[in-house]
């Protein structure tokens, strides 16, 4: 079948795209008010996107009452952020993080989640989290009326103890458990894991009965 996404309306190319592009990771934002207001919120359209510098992007959609996202007013206006990576621990607390509480309540009361001080930016850190990324915006690209992409780079990271190894970087993907977003209220463990290793031009040759043949 063909999908000719351009004929769908914006709810169906969500649908389509979100349910074939997975699993996402989840980006748990924490970001200030200018006036000083903690905000947490979960963020699936997320990833990263090369390194030196280190850069994240976040999809900000408005809600659909057209009013503006609190993280991503924050994001333009004081231009710092954090991203708190979800794992299973603090999955069900990440969900609760997404309900539309009223503007004084603080999501991460009320999910059980410890706010500590990030090191460079003004945003405080999910303590819990197993890891957070210190975040300054390069750019906020308007695409649509109700949509912007913001483009961070990482500025400081914490990890937590017993993650990575401090000599290798490698990391303990077994102690780490990370969860993917699939779509609608479905989510992914990442506990199964398979091995397949890159080959040199010479070894698929060997491989595939052509050796001498290069
Ligand atoms: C797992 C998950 C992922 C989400 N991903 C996004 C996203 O990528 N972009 C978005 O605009 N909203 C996303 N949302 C919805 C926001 O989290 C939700 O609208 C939240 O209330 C926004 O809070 P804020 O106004 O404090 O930023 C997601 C919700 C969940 C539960």
């Amino acid at each position: 079948m063909k999908i000719n996404i351009r004929e769908l309306g914006a709810n169906d190319q969500y649908k389509v795209m979100s349910s074939l592009v997975v699993p996402r990771p989840i980006a748990l934002v924490s970001s200030r008010s200018s006036a000083g207001i903690d905000n947490v919120a979960p963020y699936s359209l997320f990833n990263m996107f090369g390194e030196a510098p280190p850069v994240v992007i976040l999809g900000l959609q408005d809600h659909h009452d057209r009013t503006v996202k609190d993280t991503t007013v924050n994001i333009v206006e004081t231009g710092e952020y954090a991203i708190n990576l979800v794992d299973e621990g603090i999955a069900q607390a990440m969900n609760i993080c997404a309900t539309e509480f009223p503007e004084d309540v603080n999501e991460a009361d009320m999910a059980g989640l410890t706010l500590a001080p990030c090191d460079l930016v003004k945003a405080s850190r999910v303590v819990e989290a197993p890891a957070t990324l210190e975040c300054r915006r390069i750019a906020v690209v308007q695409i649509a009326p109700q949509r912007k992409i913001a483009i961070g780079e990482v500025v400081m990271m914490h990890v937590r103890d017993g993650l990575i190894d401090p000599g290798t970087l490698r990391i303990d993907i077994s102690a780490y458990k990370p969860v993917g977003r699939l779509f609608a209220n479905l989510y992914t463990r990442t506990r199964e894991q398979f091995e397949m290793k890159r080959l040199s031009y010479d070894e698929w040759l060997k491989q595939n009965g052509a050796e001498g043949q290069a």
